[in-house]
């Protein structure tokens, strides 16, 4: 299994080329299971979790083409691919598939809106949290479809098409908001959706939707209006930068010192986090390229933040940004409200040396002088970057295992930052 070592120390000069949103390309991808035209999505990053979408949808028969290199094109740009689900040959979606990525479980909503029925493996608990599902369901029982749960498998049927109606959202959810979007997209009639989740990567989907034929009004708020249509149609889109890859380079660099652009990288899309990281001593400037991250010699400040749904705090940094504050010149406190168990690195920054506290959903960060390198590893993603982040103010080495976490949403992470002027390698075994 692949190990990334890292001598810490270094700091980070240079230009960090920002990838297309894990989070958009996956939604997006199973949105081409919508209509029987060609979906064409431009930026696509080169992932594990893209990978394994592709097999999945491959299940249901579809054609996912990667077009070859263009000219003016290196392997810094992200991919083109185009997703035609012109049959679709299976509306099963099986266990082992859907426990390897939660995500996969929203293939539910365009197979029952555009065939009338699908069978979903439920994706289970996962390592930050329980995670559960039920909203999603909510969302298309509100649509009219009948839901049956059997052997572990949800099966949706509305063998008639999906009608318009009311979902409130009793709390915000990424995946629910996405699940209702694609399903209202195709339903008969109107649909309102309250409380919408109000991420970047929902409007990303809304605006390929529209662009496909969709009629949705209001995305990037808490209401959204979708007027049903009968087909939809295939279309060209390119996935927005990914907030959170741009954040944590953010981080990166505030922790090391040094002056780096986020190219491509766009302020709005982050902006709270940006914030802190101006509050905690980094002089953050957008320009037109994207956002130049610098900091000198002077200590980092502690801070105060509460994960929440965007435009609040993201929680996919909140690992990140503990990694931060364990060397900040003070006590910061970290809450996290959306997930209940994702504190899987207070254990392994503690054997760097941080000294963190956990009381319920809140961490005390008390910053140190200095962090050692040790072999640390994680059990998901963000989680595992957050080591990366500490190992790179780590006296010593660190090396970082289970790396396929990292592959699963940073492209060519240890290459960005070697260009960068970090001592980082991947170990191949
Ligand atoms: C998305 O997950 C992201 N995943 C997550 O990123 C992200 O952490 C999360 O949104 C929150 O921003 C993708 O976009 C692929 P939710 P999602 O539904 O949609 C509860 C990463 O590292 N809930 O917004 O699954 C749930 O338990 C990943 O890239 C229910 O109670 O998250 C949580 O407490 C990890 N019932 C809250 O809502 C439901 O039916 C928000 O979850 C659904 C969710």
């Amino acid at each position: 299994m692949d190990r990334i070592r890292i001598v810490g120390g270094q700091r980070l000069h240079g230009t960090i080329p920002i990838s297309g949103a894990k989070n958009a390309t996956l939604p997006l991808m199973i949105a081409g299971l919508l209509t029987d035209e060609t979906l064409i999505l431009e930026n696509v990053p080169r992932l594990a979790d893209v990978v394994q979408l592709q097999r999945i949808l491959g299940n249901h028969g579809v054609d996912i083409m990667i077009a070859g290199k263009r000219a003016g094109e290196n392997g810094d740009n992200g991919r083109t691919i185009h997703i035609s689900a012109k049959t679709i040959v299976d509306t099963t979606a099986p266990y082992e598939m859907v426990s390897r990525m939660r995500a996969s479980f929203w293939v539910i909503a365009p197979l029952v809106a555009r065939m009338g029925e699908a069978k979903v493996s439920m994706p289970g608990g996962c390592a930050i949290g329980t995670r559960p599902v039920d909203l999603l369901i909510m969302a298309l029982e509100k649509l009219g479809a009948d839901i049956e749960i059997e052997g572990g498998y949800v099966i949706a049927r509305a063998p008639k098409g999906l009608r318009g109606g009311e979902i409130a959202f009793p709390k915000v959810t990424v995946g629910g908001t996405h699940t209702a979007l694609m399903a209202a997209a195709l339903a008969r009639g109107t649909t309102v959706i309250e409380n919408a989740a109000r991420e970047p990567e929902v409007v990303d989907v809304a605006d390929c939707l529209n662009k496909m034929g969709a009629n949705i009004a209001g995305a990037g708020t808490a209401r959204i209006v979708v007027e049903g249509v009968s087909r939809l149609h295939g279309t060209r889109h390119a996935v927005l930068p990914d907030r959170i890859e741009t954040g944590t380079y953010a981080m990166a660099v505030a922790m090391t010192g040094g002056d780096v652009l986020l190219q491509n990288a766009r302020p709005e899309l982050l902006q709270v986090a940006l914030d802190v990281l101006a509050k905690a001593g980094t002089t953050v400037t957008p320009t037109n390229e994207g956002i130049r991250i610098a900091r000198n010699g002077a200590g980092l400040e502690p801070v105060d933040v509460t994960t929440a749904p965007f435009p609040g705090f993201p929680t996919d940094l909140q690992a990140q940004l503990m990694a931060l504050m364990t060397r900040a010149k003070g006590t910061s406190h970290i809450t996290e409200t959306i997930f209940e168990n994702r504190f899987m690195h207070v254990q392994e920054l503690a054997r760097l040396g941080a000294r963190i506290q956990l009381d319920g959903d809140t961490a005390t960060i008390e910053g140190v002088a200095r962090l050692k390198g040790a072999p640390v590893m994680a059990t998901d993603l963000r989680a595992s970057v957050s080591l990366v982040i500490a190992g790179l103010a780590a006296e010593g080495e660190t090396t970082v295992n289970r790396v396929y976490h990292l592959d699963r949403g940073f492209e060519r992470l240890e290459q960005k930052l070697a260009a960068c002027g970090a001592a980082i390698e991947r170990i191949s075994e």
